[in-house]
């Protein structure tokens, strides 16, 4: 290990990520004056925001009145009443300014004919509490996220933040229950960084990559949820990852909701608008759990589309082929290159595809993370952050509603960015680091390098991703997730036996792509053992052998530990059934009805 000579860095913040969450972040610490540095696997402009198509959410009430308070109502609905609603209420209520202030750094929104920001329909989302459906969801285009993080960044550029790009972050430096900062491997280079910060800001992103088939990126691997868990802190609700309805059948990549939101509708092989039963008066714009699981049950009852009844037909041909080049550009192209469809004359074939986690580190609506210690399970890390589909704050609660996701990550972005300008000094001085403050990082990084095993890392990531999903899918039973418990555990003491062929320190993709495995692996047991731990069906968790949702013994956030054998332990954290001021009342549990 001594051989790894290590570069030190010590600034007042640092972000790890520069998607849409860590690069508003970056911004807010850097413009109140504290030193910042943002490190990140990825170049900033190809984090997995850019991939973000139909829109983000605000009450902007530019396509007819509308209130924060409808906007909460719909975010703790869809949330399955699992969301927190001091958080939730802090995400509506800041919306607005944050979409206004992207506007104002240049985002190109899309524009009514008054000249005021385009907003669209998403699932989910209505007008006075549930009464009709409301275009709340501001877009530029279909590509409002690559309009964002182009934007973001170059603020960033122009507040001079330092980037540290194509640095792969290894593990946190803990002392004493406080985050100190964080080791890292310089990709380009090879050289080994330890990072020391008042304040470490995660911003990893999710970890879609556990799956077989998802749209998020080949990046997405949940580097800094694996971080955490680590370190010795929990996870939460993390048996909650949502499907997206519409991915491109096969290739799995996204066809934004947005495409309803304009019109777009779902038919089976009969050519029925089957959503008018499972929703009858929201229908396609039903919440995505809920389309989701219509499918699903097309599919199995043999009305799928296709050869062999495997997929479900999305409509877009019925509409003006002008407004779909104006508003669905990167839809079109992406059916046409990934399905072989022209969109204005023929359906594009889709089926439910991992798409989101709305488990993560648990947070404050602050970014501040949180852990139980004794009887308080709202307990402050202090040194750590997390904030972006990493963190679960939690305002999507059991499911996300759509273009909730954007707004998730410039508000809370943002509330990072003002807790570090109210918490860090700047300049203040560092204690000094322990000295062994690298050593296990070090030994992990050395242990996957020189692994010598006989199972390539390609083929524990094919078992895992199969195994997630095939039983911890749209639809679970007991027997099921039992089964994906066992497999999955199989699959994580088969690491041992992890072979890395390339022991270069340069661009070595092998040694990169095990490392990632092993982040994976560890939250793909946490999510199996969570989802078969959750006897009741609430949100994206949708449980055949407990198909009802069950307040009295379920309205509790999930923890999930796991030891570096694999071993989960669970516990509880209470739900914030409390608002966070007396501008809304604490919305109350109600059945489902659609
Ligand atoms: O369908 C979409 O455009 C995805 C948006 C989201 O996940 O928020």
């Amino acid at each position: 290990m001594s051989a790894y000579k290590i570069i030190d860095h010590t600034y007042d913040v640092v972000v790890v990520g520069a998607g849409g969450a860590g690069l508003r972040a970056t911004l807010g610490a850097a413009q109140a004056g504290l030193k910042t540095a943002c490190v990140t696997k990825v170049f900033p402009t190809r984090s997995h925001t850019v991939a973000a198509q139909g829109g983000i959410s605000a009450s902007l009430g530019n396509m007819g009145e509308d209130d924060w308070r409808w906007h909460m109502y719909d975010t703790v609905k869809g949330a399955d009443w699992l969301g927190d609603q001091d958080a939730i209420e802090y995400l509506c209520r800041n919306a607005v300014d944050a979409v206004y202030e992207l506007e104002h750094w240049g985002v190109p929104f899309s524009r009514t004919e008054d000249g005021k920001i385009y907003q669209r329909a998403f699932g989910g989302m209505t007008k006075n509490y549930g009464q009709s459906p409301q275009q709340r969801t501001c877009a530029a285009a279909d590509r409002t996220g690559h309009a964002i993080l182009h934007t973001l960044y170059g603020q960033c550029v122009k507040n001079k933040v330092q980037f540290f790009i194509e640095y792969f972050a290894l593990d946190l430096i803990m002392e004493d229950g406080r985050c100190r900062g964080f080791t890292a491997w310089c990709l380009e280079d090879g050289s080994i960084h330890r990072f020391r910060a008042h304040e470490v800001i995660l911003a990893t992103g999710g970890y879609g990559r556990a799956y077989f088939s998802c749209t998020s990126a080949h990046t997405c691997t949940g580097d800094g949820n694996a971080m955490v868990l680590r370190a010795g802190l929990p996870l939460q609700d993390m048996e909650f990852v949502q499907f997206h309805p519409t991915g491109i059948y096969g290739a799995g990549c996204l066809i934004t909701e947005g495409v309803r939101g304009e019109g777009g509708y779902l038919t089976n092989k009969n050519g029925e608008r089957f959503m008018e039963r499972y929703a009858p008066s929201v229908k396609d714009l039903a919440s995505r759990d809920v389309v989701s699981r219509a499918m699903t049950m097309e599919i199995r009852e043999g009305r799928g589309c296709g050869p062999h009844g495997e997929w479900i037909h999305l409509h877009i041909d019925h509409l003006d082929p002008k407004i779909v080049h104006e508003r669905l550009p990167g839809i079109s192209e992406s059916a046409k290159i990934f399905a072989n469809v022209d969109v204005t004359k023929e359906p594009i074939p889709v089926l439910p595809t991992v798409h989101y986690n709305m488990g993560g580190i648990p947070t404050n609506y602050h970014g501040e993370v949180l852990t139980k210690a004794g009887d308080n399970p709202d307990s402050v890390v202090p040194g750590l952050m997390a904030i972006g589909e990493a963190a679960c704050v939690s305002v999507h609660g059991a499911n996300r509603l759509g273009s909730n996701s954007l707004t998730d990550l410039v508000v809370f972005g943002r509330a990072a960015g003002l807790r570090v300008a109210e918490t860090v000094k700047a300049g203040e001085r560092h204690a000094d680091l322990p000295k062994d403050s690298a050593e296990a990082a070090l030994a992990r990084f050395d242990r996957i390098r020189h692994a010598k095993g006989g199972t390539p890392t390609a083929q524990l990531r094919l078992q895992m991703q199969r195994t997630m999903q095939s039983n911890c899918a749209v639809y679970r039973t007991g027997d099921v997730l039992k089964e994906g418990v066992e497999k999955i555990e199989k699959v994580f003491a088969g690491s041992s036996d992890i072979g890395v062929t390339d022991r270069t320190l340069i661009w070595n993709s092998d040694l990169m792509e095990s490392l990632e495995y092993d982040n994976l692996i560890s939250q793909a047991v946490v999510t199996m053992t969570s989802a078969e731990n959750r006897k009741e069906s609430r949100g994206a968790h949708a449980r055949e052998d407990y198909a009802d949702r069950n307040d009295k013994e379920w309205m509790k956030h999930t923890l999930a530990w796991i030891d570096d054998k694999g071993a989960v332990k669970i516990d509880y954290r209470p739900v914030h059934e409390y608002t966070m001021t007396n501008d809304i009342e604490y919305i109350a549990p109600k059945a489902r009805v659609y």
